[in-house]
This record gives structure tokens, C-alpha cells and sequence, in this order.
């Protein structure tokens, strides 16, 4: 069965429950090089009431794969193949305007820096209402009202006054407060969060990531979680994809995952993330780097980096692959591995 296959199973089997399938989702961009294919294939679910981390090093396609589900690609990008339905609705071929309506409505991001989202001339209490007056068509009074709700229901103190001040006068941990606040201002089913705590400190961080959490289940959202940090994706989350150079290498829920990883990629994030990196290396670190997209391989491309890789085996395009009951892998040895995870 292809993963494809497996896909519409997931989805028939789910129903109405499922508020985000990509299938074989592929987006190139327009370099030097001429169009190249930076995200391939990627097949994702997620469905009310869970949270799905998506984690990869950094140039591994996870934020493109999400601006494509929102439609918001740069210009020079594009979506080649694939398909990708938010709630069950395909968003393929639709207008600027009607990919517009849905977005806010259905499904809402928030992004890593979210001071930069932020209009400086414009009050915050203005800006999550601005989202309301235009999908809700509501007055000014109305939307004011809901705004102060949507404050106090991502807890920022003080709700009525905070609503008329600028964003220089919130810090960045409040300043993800109002992005959440103008995210859910519509109640959409999902929410896309990426790398939403990177830029704030390890306080705050934890502050937001408790904040998204009771968030998603007393909305019953699903969630789609993009970090870098596999310590986040344990506490968060209860399903994980994994990606390496534009494709899911591995997909499973969070303890399988875990404790006995089949792809040598994810064993490797989970042992950097065990190990205390040596001197000089930054955290996390696995010898090599993610190649450029132009220079991806036909074969496996983590074969260059991976300690079990053998030439007559890996030296070929390898598909995803399933090895139990929802837990997939892209590994041509997966058989023959036994792969450390974290121990129990
Ligand atoms: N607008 C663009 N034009 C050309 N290449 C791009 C563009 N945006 C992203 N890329 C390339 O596509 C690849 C995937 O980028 P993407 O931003 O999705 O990675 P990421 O997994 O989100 O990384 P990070 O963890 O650093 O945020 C990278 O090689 C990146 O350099
Ligand atoms: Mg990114």
C-alpha cells in the first residue's frame, strides 16, 4: 500500500475529524539553479483534539510545507504536486480571495517572531479586531467586546486597557499572546504554530507552549507544532513527523517514536538531544549539514551522514514505508536496525 494509499484509509477512517491532510504535498522554488523541488511529497493528518509536531534540522522544508497549507508561499514558490484539504475542503486552485476567507477561519498560524507580525502604527486591540470586522463583517463595538475575551482567554493581564496600547509596549512573550489571541479570533479548527517560542526565553518559552496546550484542548483544536527541540514535541505532543532534506523520513506517535525509532535520522536527533555536545559543536549536533535542495541525491539523502548507511543498499531512492500500526519510516535498512531512542 502506498503512503498515499494509506493516507485516504487514515482520512475515510477518521471522517469529519481530520483538519489537515496534505497528500504527496510538493513545493518547488525558483533559484539560480531554476525551479527546484525544496519540499517532496510529504504526506500529513492532523485532526481535532491532537497536536502533531513537525521537526527537522533547520533547512529541512517544515516552514514551507506549513506556508503552503496556509497558501501564503513566497512568490518565487509554488506547490507542484500534491494536494492539501483543510477540513476536507481541497485549497488547490482557489483564489486569492477565497484562500483569504478560509484562512483565519479554518486554519491560523502563528510564526517565531511575532513582533515582526505586528503593525507598530496600529493598536493591538485594532489588529486582532481588524480580523473580525472583516470575516464576521462586525462592528467596531462587537468586535471590541470579543477582542477583550480573546485577550483574557490567552491571559494577558489587564485585558480592557492592554486592547488601546502599541505593540513596543508588550514584550515578545506577550506579543505571541496577542499573535495567539488574532489566530483564534475566528475559531479555527487548526492552528499552525511555528517555531512559536524560538525567539522568546526559556521562561516565557514554557509560559507559551502551557498556554497553546490548554488552548488546544479546551478548543479541541488540532494543533501543527514546528520545532526544532524534541524535548518540546514529548511534552506537547501525541503524533510526530520528522523530516530531513524535503521529505517525511519518519512518522509515528510520540512514545513509539521515542523509545524505539526506526529511521537512523530521528535516532541520531534523539541521541544529540541525549548527548552533551561536544566542544565547540552546537546542541543537537550530527556530523555534515542538511544538503542544498539543488544538490539533493537520488538516493537516500541522509546516506551521506549516516552511520549505517551501506552503498548497495542505500545508494537508491528509498520510500516511506510502514513498520507497524500508524509508525512509518523512510529507511532501506529499517529490517535489520535495532536504533537507539531515549530510554525509558
Ligand atoms: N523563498 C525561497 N526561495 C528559495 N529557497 C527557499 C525559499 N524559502 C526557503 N527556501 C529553501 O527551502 C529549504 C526549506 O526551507 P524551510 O524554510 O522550509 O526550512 P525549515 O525546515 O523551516 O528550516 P528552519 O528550521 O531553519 O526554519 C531551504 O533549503 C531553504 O533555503
Ligand atoms: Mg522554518
Amino acid at each position: 500500500m502506498t503512503t498515499l494509499d494509506q493516507a485516504v484509509v487514515v482520512d475515510k477512517a477518521a471522517g469529519s475529524d481530520v483538519v489537515l491532510q496534505t497528500t504527496g504535498l510538493t513545493v518547488e522554488v525558483s533559484t539560480e539553479h531554476g525551479w527546484v523541488e525544496v519540499v517532496d511529497g510529504v504526506d500529513l493528518t492532523v485532526r481535532r483534539n491532537e497536536t502533531v509536531g513537525l521537526v527537522g534540522e533547520s533547512g529541512s522544508g517544515k516552514t514551507l510545507t506549513s506556508l503552503a497549507v496556509m497558501g501564503l508561499l513566497p512568490e518565487n514558490a509554488r506547490i507542484s504536486r500534491g494536494d492539501v484539504r483543510l477540513s476536507g475542503r481541497t485549497i488547490s486552485g482557489l483564489s486569492e480571495k477565497a484562500l483569504s476567507d478560509i484562512r483565519g477561519v479554518q486554519a491560523a498560524m502563528i510564526f517565531q517572531e511575532p513582533r515582526r507580525c505586528l503593525n507598530p502604527a496600529f493598536t493591538v486591540g485594532d489588529q486582532v479586531a481588524e480580523s473580525l470586522r472583516r470575516h464576521r463583517g462586525w462592528s467596531r463595538k462587537q468586535a471590541k467586546a470579543r477582542v477583550i475575551e480573546l485577550f483574557e482567554l490567552v491571559e494577558i493581564p489587564d485585558a480592557a486597557r492592554r486592547i488601546d496600547q502599541y505593540p513596543h509596549e508588550f514584550s515578545g512573550g506577550m506579543c505571541q499572546r496577542v499573535m495567539l489571541a488574532m489566530a483564534l479570533a475566528c475559531d479555527p479548527e487548526l492552528l499552525i504554530a511555528d517555531e512559536p517560542t524560538t525567539a522568546l526565553d526559556v521562561t516565557v518559552q514554557r509560559q507559551v507552549l502551557e498556554l497553546i496546550r490548554r488552548l488546544q484542548g479546551e478548543l479541541g483544536l488540532g494543533v501543527l507544532l514546528i520545532t526544532h527541540d524534541l524535548s518540546v514535541v514529548a511534552e506537547m505532543c501525541d503524533r510526530v513527523t520528522v523530516m530531513y532534506a524535503g521529505q517525511v523520513v519518519e512518522s509515528a506517535e510520540v512514545d513509539p517514536l521515542f523509545y524505539t525509532p526506526k529511521n537512523p535520522y530521528t535516532s541520531a536527533l534523539l541521541q544529540s538531544m541525549l548527548e552533551p555536545s561536544g566542544r565547540g559543536e552546537p546542541l543537537g549536533y550530527i556530523p555534515g549539514s542538511v544538503p542544498p535542495p539543488h544538490l539533493f541525491p537520488s538516493s537516500c539523502r541522509f546516506q551521506e551522514r549516516c552511520t549505517h548507511a551501506v552503498e548497495s543498499v542505500c545508494g537508491r531512492a528509498v520510500n516511506l514505508e510502514t513498520v507497524s500500526a500508524a509508525h512509518l519510516t523512510r529507511c532501506a535498512r529499517a529490517a535489520d536496525l535495532a536504533l537507539p531512542g531515549v530510554s525509558a
